[in-house]
């Protein structure tokens, strides 16, 4: 104890301290701050002890029982040699018992604010039982809607999700990562896993180095600058090198370029996985790679306390190196507050039920997308409506509208469109509610014709369809990602009834609605928004509330336009609007050359269903007067680019407005967009605002070829509105130096 209380003295640097720490500790100890192992249960707590009091044990995941907690921290603080505290880890991804929507859905929100506040209260409930610290957030830049972990994603775009996620891990920890009401952040998946191949799992990554630098790597350098604790590699095999094997970049870009002097886990036994990826011989070989590699902490593959010690026995690691790896842990332990013990010591209590539900309401409303609303269909009248039919299955379920990765989400907090609707029409107007389907997989039809005579019978109906939450999230990929089972025919024998149909999808990732879209009068885009969509949905459904959401990701028309996202490149062949010629309008025996030669499909075009960017409201903002204040300016200045907008409907609302540039002639050819800033506002009817921005050099430069960040001088195309087709155009010189 005397030993423990020594070395836990707060007055000692941080550098000091650890060194005094892996001055005491034998190897077995060292290699034992490097293992993560699970929790099973209540039946295994006297073998996990054990582990706990030998130094074993640097952490483990899924323990989310506060009595456990208690018990494993005080043997790990009063009966293990050096007192060293666990780090107890959970996928806190979008809540804890309050589910917030998906991070895709938040990402719709583009409010950095309300991203930070959903973290903060995730977790303040979580660090109630004892975990300490989250794996997200998640910053995969996500261009494959197939791919089921889209749903825990920011999108396609590098600059928001970098925005976003630095205001996750400022949720989580906070400026003072050690309070107690604070869970350390996870910058995961490093790195490029969300170019899974073809949307599949788990599939190779083979990304180029221009597009890992200027597309993947992005949000991973401002976690890095935004204070993240801790980084989790990807389980993707990266252009032949497995980033749990990948010293290029755990060493060279993490730790030298960037300096993160955290620590790095590793995915669930992607370590070992080295052997199946076909880059190690054995478990050994795993083992020594990963660790020379730098990953500090091996995910319950129990690898690194199994071979690291007769490893660095045998001189094949050295003890330097091992202890680079324990000082990374305990430097993140000491930070995190939890080797003083104070953190410890202090009980924290959950956020008033009604704070955590107010600010999941807000996020749910704020990340509902209106993609369409024809003749004003939406907000719908109250007043002025005597009977409404709920009609789908997605309607009522506590627990679907929860979304994926929830573990600890109780649905009983969930209120479901359905309930929302019920309450605000309450004596006013009738509900009917027929789910049509029973579930958003079915085939069978049998339950349409109620759904149909309930639409028939009532003023209009409200279709609630989508997809459940298993649809998507880890291992939940799909090939065809229209709406699944037979929903689209659901949709269409309810247009029949000639009532107005209004949509709300609710799903974890964009759907191909290019078949059903023109079925709808409106259609709401909800994504699964948690605990309160029911309510958010009702707000806006009703206009008590208007939308405001934009899309963090493009909607192709159809499945085989993926991957499509607005910052392609322009390819040499360009498709013209002119020249794309529709498959159904070939002649017969057309020659070769006729069809205009240019980048498109033959059934699909080009252009996706919905751009990057997009989101209706029930007012309309007018954009102009996009000015720069110098068209040329050398890379120490400053270029301020302002534009009007001003709200010309009837609605007070909140517009997202968006600034966008090209850099037309670089010698690594740049996107045709590239989303630079961002701002969201409120306006009153017939407020108007100037919007300003900054443009300095760093807006202008990429990374080139050798890791060098630079603007080439020339000339910049800067584009100021609504969405990422945006066409109030100004242009930029850079000069040279
Ligand atoms: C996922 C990670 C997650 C981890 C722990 C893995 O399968 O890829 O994102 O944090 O499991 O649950």
């Amino acid at each position: 104890m005397d030993m423990a209380n020594e070395y836990n003295s707060s007055e000692m640097a941080i550098e000091e301290r650890i060194r005094n720490l892996l001055t005491e500790m034998t190897l077995e100890e060292k290699t034992g701050q490097l293992n993560q192992v699970q929790w099973n249960g209540w039946e295994a707590f006297d073998a996990l002890a054990d582990d706990v009091r030998a130094g074993r044990v640097g952490s483990v995941i899924n323990l989310v029982d506060r009595a456990a907690v208690d018990a494993l921290q005080t043997i790990a603080r009063q009966e293990s040699r050096q007192g060293i505290p666990l780090l107890i880890g959970r996928d806190v991804i979008h809540g804890f018992h309050t589910v917030m929507p998906l991070p895709l859905a938040q990402a719709s929100s583009w409010n950095p604010e309300l991203v930070r506040d959903c973290a903060r209260i995730s977790a303040q409930e979580a660090a109630v039982t004892g975990v300490n610290w989250t794996f997200a957030p998640m910053i995969d830049v996500s261009r494959d809607p197939r791919w089921g972990r889209v749903a825990e994603s920011f999108g396609e775009d590098p600059y928001l999700t970098s925005v976003l996620g630095a205001a996750m891990i400022d949720g989580y920890q906070t400026s003072d990562p050690a309070s107690p009401d604070t869970i350390l952040a996870c910058a995961k998946h490093f790195a490029g896993y969300g170019a899974s191949e073809g949307g599949r799992d788990y599939n190779s990554t083979n990304i180029p180095p221009n597009e890992m630098r200027n597309v993947h790597l992005p949000p991973f350098k401002a976690a890095v600058e935004a204070g993240v604790a801790t980084f989790m590699t990807s389980f993707g095999d990266i252009d032949g090198v497995p980033a749990s094997g990948n010293d290029w970049l755990l060493t060279d870009v993490l730790r030298e370029e960037w300096s993160f002097d955290g620590m790095v886990v590793s995915d669930w036994e992607s370590i070992t996985q080295l052997c199946t990826h076909g880059m190690c011989e054995d478990e050994v070989d795993a083992a020594l790679v990963a660790a020379q590699a730098g990953v500090d902490m091996d995910m319950v593959g129990g690898l690194y306390s199994a071979h690291l010690p007769h490893l660095c026995e045998s001189g094949e690691i050295s003890m330097d190196r091992i202890d680079q790896l324990v000082g990374n842990i305990l430097r993140t332990k000491i930070r995190a507050g939890l080797i003083d013990g104070d953190r410890l010591d202090q009980h924290t209590e959950e956020p008033a039920r009604l704070t955590a539900l107010a600010v999941a309401r807000q996020a749910a409303t704020e990340s509902c997308v209106l993609l369409r609303n024809e003749k004003d269909t939406l907000p719908l009248a109250s007043d002025q409506i005597s009977s409404l039919a709920v009609i789908g299955p997605m309607a009522n379920e506590p627990a679907e509208q929860m979304g994926t990765w929830v573990f600890d989400g109780k649905s009983e907090r969930s209120v479901t469109p359905l309930d929302a609707i019920t309450s605000v029409l309450e004596g006013q107007a009738e509900v009917d509610f027929e789910p049509g389907l029973e579930t958003t997989r079915s085939h069978d039809k049998t339950l349409f014709t109620r759904a149909v005579e309930a639409a028939a019978s009532c003023d209009v109906a409200v279709l609630f369809i989508g997809e459940e939450a298993i649809l998507s999230g880890e291992a939940h990929c799909r090939a065809d990602i229209t709406l699944p089972g037979a929903q689209a025919d659901l949709v269409r024998a309810i247009r029949q009834t000639g009532k107005p149909v209004i949509g709300v999808i609710m799903a974890g990732r964009p759907l191909a609605l290019g078949d059903v879209i023109e079925e709808f009068d409106a259609l709401v885009y909800a994504w699964h928004g948690g605990s309160m969509s029911g309510p958010a949905l009702a707000d806006l459904l009703f206009g008590r509330a208007v939308p405001s959401g934009k899309l963090p990701v493009t909607f192709p028309k159809v499945s085989g336009q993926v991957p499509i996202y607005y910052g392609h490149k322009n390819t040499g062949r360009p498709p013209e609007a002119d020249k794309v010629i529709h498959i159904d309008d070939i002649e017969k025996g057309a020659p070769q050359t006729s069809l205009g030669m240019t980048s498109f499909l033959l059934d699909a075009g080009y252009e996706p269903l919905f751009p990057f960017g997009f989101g209706l409201s029930y007012t309309q903002f007018a954009y102009s007067d996009l000015h720069i204040d110098r068209h040329e300016m050398t890379e120490k200045e400053m270029a301020i680019v302002t534009a009007t907008v001003i709200n010309t409907g009837t609605r007070t609302a909140s517009e997202i407005t968006q600034l966008y540039i090209r850099d037309r002639v670089a010698r690594i050819t740049r996107p045709v967009r590239e989303l630079k800033a961002f701002r969201r506002q409120e306006l009153a009817p017939g407020e108007s605002v100037q919007v300003e921005f900054q443009l300095s050099v760093n807006e202008l430069a990429y990374y080139h070829r050798d890791g060098s960040f630079q603007a080439e001088p020339g000339d910049f195309d800067i584009w100021v509105g609504g969405d990422s087709r945006a066409d109030l155009h100004t242009s930029l010189r850079l000069l040279k130096a």
